[in-house]
């Protein structure tokens, strides 16, 4: 029996040291400690032991099994141990690693322009209306003084859905829609998108967009337009920027100006300037005091109410700002031009 014992604790000492981690050891502990271990069957085998031989033999036995329960136990410690800080070494994170930058997006350089002229007008008390792109006809031209047959259709040639509805032309529906619908006073602008039947070239789209503004009060004047666009030029352009009202023709205004502004870039100075080619001036925008006609027809009271409006193009006042040469980048949704904006 002795014997035997010693050839267990090799034996066991020898497996300890193969242990290479918990669950091998663990099987070991069953094959020495276990039901069927071979020190269970030892013990088992003490019946056979003559009586007086039996208490030492048996104090001998469990010493050992005392011995080896604790070789197993110390070693089981020391595995968990490595095992856990195998485990902390590979699930380590590297706090000081740089992330991964997000790519940030941004706003196309035409409705940061819409934004901007937006501004200034919210800054003088204006509120932002909306109006529907695909519009009657009686939205577009008849309630602006506009009927049918008239010549002034000719300028705002138009995509026709059918006899009765179009593709707006301008945003000047939105005027009529909002004094239809409003008590004065009114003090509105409107941005957005407008239609008309044109060529793809570099400066003509037949998409392209607009900002309009109205006003409609007690005592409105031509000093009221002027002194609005007058600030709006200056917010816009600068405080140095001057402008020039110049007499036009809009069937809804009357009377009607057209507007420039004095160039920013050059000022005038240099003859092949690319914004105002030498002339000095910018054209930016259409405008006048509501014709009666059209405060009649919208149900408002001419003797009344008075009014002005105005409209201008965004697509160029962009390419302006921007240095853009051709209207159909803004359209074109490369990444990589309008990213630069
Ligand atoms: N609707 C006109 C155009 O598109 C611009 C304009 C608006 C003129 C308001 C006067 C008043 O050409």
């Amino acid at each position: 029996m002795q014997d035997q014992l010693d050839k267990i604790v090799k034996e066991t000492q020898d497996a300890l040291s193969n242990a290479k981690d918990t669950a091998s050891l663990e099987a070991l502990r069953v094959k020495v400690l276990g039901k069927k271990g071979s020190m269970t069957q030892i013990l088992r085998g003490m019946g056979a032991v003559s009586a007086d031989q039996r208490p030492a033999m048996g104090r001998l036995v469990n010493e050992v099994r005392a011995k080896l329960e604790e070789l197993i136990n110390r070693q089981a410690e020391n595995l968990s141990r490595m095992e856990k800080e195998m485990r902390l070494k590979l699930e380590a994170v590297d706090v000081t690693i740089p992330g991964t930058e997000p790519v940030m997006g941004k706003l196309h350089p035409l409705t940061q322009v819409v934004r901007q002229v937006q501004d200034i007008f919210v800054g003088m008390g204006f509120a932002v209306a909306d109006g529907p792109e695909v519009e009657t006809d009686h939205y577009n031209f008849e309630l602006l003084n506009v009927p049918k047959n008239h010549p002034a259709r000719d300028m705002q040639d138009s995509f026709y859905i059918n006899g009765e509805i179009v593709l707006r032309t301008h945003t000047s529906p939105v005027q009529a829609r909002i004094m239809t619908t409003r008590k004065p006073p009114i003090r509105i602008i409107c941005p957005g998108r407008v239609y008309r039947v044109d060529q793809v070239d570099a400066t003509h789209s037949p998409v392209f967009h607009q900002i309009e503004g109205l006003v409609i009060d007690k005592g409105i004047h031509l000093g009221h337009l002027k002194g609005t666009l007058d600030e709006f030029a200056r917010r816009m352009y600068g405080e140095s920027v001057k402008t020039r009202f110049r007499p036009s023709f809009f069937p809804f205004t009357e009377p009607s100006a057209e507007v420039d502004i004095s160039c920013y870039l050059c000022g005038g100075k240099d003859p092949n300037c690319r914004v105002c080619h030498g002339s000095g001036w910018i054209e930016v925008l259409g405008c006048g005091m509501v014709n009666p006609n059209v405060l009649t027809m919208c149900g408002i009271d001419p003797q009344e109410y008075s009014g002005f409006a105005f409209g201008m193009g965004l697509d160029r006042i962009t390419n302006g700002k921007y240095g853009i040469t051709d209207l159909r980048l803004l359209f074109e949704n490369d990444l990589r031009f309008l990213d630069q904006f």
